[in-house]
């Protein structure tokens, strides 16, 4: 069993820039060049809505399968199982340290330079870890959590400051609690706002990014700065869009698995639609971490890498970009949070 990611030489170099191929248990998976020196494996496993047992059993598949990065955030509520699971794992020789990419989050309710410290090292206490792969500050509006757990009822801190807080978690990186540091959630002008006032450059910026919402601009920007873009809810997130009420601004959009272009497509490769998703927007040069608690589904989302879509095939897919009406996360279960000074959409 092959668990160093390492230069595939039988895989010809897929996509468009940044990229090269790897093995991990006979599987092939891309990694991204990060500016800070590191990789970042190009596909992640997305463990948003996934906890206690299900999510225990889920992340073993994953860690069989072959995934190695793994996306969470304190606001997911699982990082002491995900820490199990990855002690387990390490304690038993089937993976070392330095072959995981671990990314996690600061959340909003610490969105102050005072706070950044007490997050990261709670973060790193559950996830059993001495550093951290990958530091992202989850979204650019603040919170006082007030000892409350549901963001409906935190009040917002409208006093939150960029800068302040990258400072801080600039600092994560010289203290050796994190080896790079990101954003999530953060709009161009924000992001460039950081760039032109940092010492270390946001190494990615996890956003919101799939068929129907491309954000081809982001993408400009992102590989114009050298950010590795991480898409989220590549996928459509049909099961928690439908629970929590959220839709597309354009209800004319056809489900995303089912959108006719890409059936036929996934047809013509012999992939799933789901398949053609994450390749499409892997061949983007972008990172995809698809969340799923199913074992086959695990499996699926991870065999990307042996097929590649032409030209014709990723025009047809951009022609389905549906724009700003494609957006389905706004974050609405934080009270007025359109009236935050930094609101980013
Ligand atoms: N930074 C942020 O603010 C932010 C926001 C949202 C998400 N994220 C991160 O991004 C990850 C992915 O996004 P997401 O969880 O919103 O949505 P997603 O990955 O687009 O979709 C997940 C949904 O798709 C289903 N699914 C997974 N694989 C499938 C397949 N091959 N065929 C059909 N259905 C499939 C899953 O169900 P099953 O589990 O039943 O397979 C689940 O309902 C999250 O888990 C989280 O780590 C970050």
């Amino acid at each position: 069993m092959n668990l160093i990611w390492k230069p595939c030489e039988e895989v010809t170099q897929p996509s468009t820039y940044n990229v090269e191929p790897f093995t991990i248990n006979k599987n092939i998976m891309e990694s991204y060049k990060l500016q800070s020196g590191g990789r970042m494996p190009a596909i992640g496993y997305g463990t948003f809505l996934a906890t206690g047992l299900e999510l225990e059993k889920s992340l073993n598949i994953a860690l069989e399968t072959g995934y190695r990065f793994i996306d969470t955030a304190i606001g997911y509520n699982n990082e002491p199982i995900i820490g199990k699971v990855l002690n387990e794992w390490i304690s038993a020789g089937k993976v070392t340290r330095n072959e995981l990419f671990i990314l996690t989050k600061l959340p909003c309710y610490g969105n102050r330079p005072e706070d950044v410290d007490k997050f990261i090292k709670q973060s790193l206490h559950d996830l059993q870890l001495d550093y951290i792969d990958m530091y992202l500050v989850h979204l650019p509006i603040g919170l006082f959590k007030n000892g409350k757990s549901e963001y409906s009822e935190m009040e917002l801190d409208k006093s939150t400051d960029h800068l302040k807080i990258w400072k801080k978690m600039e600092e994560q990186v010289h203290n050796g609690r994190t080896k790079s540091i990101g954003l999530s959630n953060f709009n161009i002008k924000q992001t460039q706002r950081i760039i032109d006032n940092c010492k270390i450059r946001p190494d990615s910026l996890q956003n919101e990014n799939h068929l129907y919402f491309q954000s081809p601009e982001v993408v400009e920007f992102c590989k114009h700065n050298g950010i590795i873009l991480i898409s989220y809810s590549s996928l459509g997130m049909k099961a928690f869009r439908e629970a929590a009420g959220l839709s597309w601004n354009n209800k004319q959009l056809p489900e995303m698995l089912e959108n006719d272009v890409l059936v036929k497509i996934a047809k013509k490769h012999s992939k799933t639609p789901a398949q053609v998703l994450l390749r499409f927007i892997n061949q983007k040069g972008i990172s995809v971490i698809p969340k799923s608690t199913c074992p086959r589904r695990i499996m699926e989302n991870f065999q990307i890498f042996d097929f590649k879509l032409n030209t014709e095939d990723m025009d047809a897919l951009r022609n389905q970009d549906d724009g700003e009406a494609g957006r389905i996360v706004r974050f609405q279960m934080i009270k007025n949070i359109e009236d935050h000074p930094e609101y980013p959409f």
